[in-house]
């Protein structure tokens, strides 16, 4: 009697080892799927961009690969397995190349620095500092000089000392130009305005440009007042600004520009800006400000920097500010100044001079330009024998204003 119970006993236990060791290998075998719960849960984003319907179920799989290359995550280099062969991302019939990598890299946000300006932000006391960042690409190397030798000079304006900044990553085709290296060296050593990062300058890896950028702030310039960040294709009004700016207060939160209400994601896969429903589902965007140009004092990049560290990486870069606002719960200040997309000819009116200088002499940043244009709107505005009706007062052919509640006090600023 009691030796079948010890027998009863040696076989539940043999049986429950057996279980658990079922248990294991099974848990095993799915842990990426665990991993990717686990780093919803962390990452506590609103916006995921994983898909949880049956009928996704190619996605799931997808993306729970794509979670995992967080693990492998090195620095964009080519991944290889345990037996060292290249793995390639997933093949997903579902989406335009671009996508399938930025998926299979998104958690890549990392790089090193390759040039630096430790020294850009060292200031006389008392004075406020303007940092004008500029995003550019090594082949740009024109619209950076036109940029410095006009409206991006650095120096005094009004009461604001300018320092210039260009933010670059490495040319994605590097026989375009080989001499990139080169060039990018002297430029750094004569002009001390460039920052290189060890990432492809592509449309897609913008937002790590972004986030690098703030970091950049936070650690290297953390004493700027205020920071505009804009395209190299842009004309900025620094004059504008620096009135603008003149009885802002650096420690409160400021962010202004082109705002942009209640936009929808492009779903059609022939536009540059196309994001796929399983990235970005049914709603509308943040509101955000148009990547052109805009403005943000030194208190507001560095709420911006810890927040980006917490929202995941989007590949529209001004939409993820737009998501990092949302998460400091700041409200964009759009101001009719900014004209990131540029001024449309109405086509009532085709001859209408664009370049007559007073019509510009009110915006703040003009964006989609030639250097040609850049070069010619900088000498007329300041040319001594300009001479315009006074502010305000100018006849406008076309209606260009936004009205909007928030824009009032702004405008009334720009105006006096
Ligand atoms: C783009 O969309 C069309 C229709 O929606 C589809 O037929 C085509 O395969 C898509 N192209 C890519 C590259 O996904
Ligand atoms: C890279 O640039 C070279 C030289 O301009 C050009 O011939 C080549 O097609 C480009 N490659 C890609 C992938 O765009
Ligand atoms: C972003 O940069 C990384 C690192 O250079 C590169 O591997 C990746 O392909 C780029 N991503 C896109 C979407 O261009």
């Amino acid at each position: 009697m009691r030796l079948r119970r010890k027998g009863d006993l040696i076989c539940t236990f043999l049986l429950l080892t057996a279980l658990c060791v079922l248990l294991y290998v099974q848990m095993y075998s799915v842990s990426p799927r665990l991993n990717k719960h686990k780093y919803q849960k962390e990452s506590g984003t609103e916006r995921n961009i994983i898909v949880e319907s049956t009928e996704a179920e190619t996605q799931l799989d997808f993306t729970s690969s794509a979670i995992q290359s967080e693990h492998n995550c090195q620095l964009g280099q080519q991944l290889q397995n345990a037996q060292g062969q290249v793995k390639t991302p997933p093949t997903s019939n579902l989406l335009p190349w671009n996508y399938r990598q930025y998926l299979w890299q998104k958690d890549c946000r990392e790089f090193n620095q390759i040039i630096n300006q430790k020294n850009k932000c060292h200031k006389p006391s008392g004075e406020q500092l303007l940092l004008i960042s500029i995003k550019s690409r090594v082949e740009e190397f024109e619209r950076r000089e036109v940029a410095r030798k006009t409206w991006a000079r650095e120096g005094r304006v009004h009461n604001l000392q300018v320092r210039r900044l260009f933010l670059l990553g490495i040319p994605a085709n590097q026989s375009a130009l080989a001499s990139w290296s080169r060039l990018l060296e002297h430029e750094s050593q004569i002009y001390q305005d460039i920052l290189l990062w060890d990432f492809q300058d592509t449309f897609f890896n913008l937002t790590l440009k972004e986030i690098h950028f703030l970091k950049w702030v936070d650690q290297f310039c953390p004493a700027a007042e205020f920071v505009f960040k804009g395209d190299d294709d842009v004309f900025v009004n620094v004059e504008n600004i620096a009135d603008f700016l003149a009885d802002a207060d650096p420690k409160d939160d400021l962010f202004v520009g082109h705002i942009i209400y209640q936009a929808l994601p492009i779903r059609s896969n022939k536009s540059k800006y196309f994001i796929p429903e399983m990235m970005y589902g049914p709603g509308v965007y943040p509101v955000y400000a148009g990547g052109g140009g805009f403005l943000m004092s030194g208190h507001t990049a560095k709420r911006l920097y810890h927040a980006s560290k917490e929202v995941d990486l989007f590949p529209i870069d001004d939409v993820f500010l737009g998501m990092c606002l949302l998460r400091i719960g700041l409200e964009p200040v759009t101001h009719e100044g900014f004209r990131t997309f540029g001024i449309v000819r109405p086509s009532a009116a085709p001859h209408m001079q664009t370049f007559d200088p007073c019509f510009y002499k009110e915006l703040m940043v003009v964006h989609s330009l030639k250097v040609p244009e850049i070069w010619l709107m900088w000498t007329l505005l300041h040319d001594p024998n300009l001479k315009c009706a006074r502010k305000g007062s100018m006849k406008r052919p076309f209606r260009w204003r936004i009205k909007r509640k928030s824009t009032s006090a702004s405008i009334k600023k720009l105006k006096h």
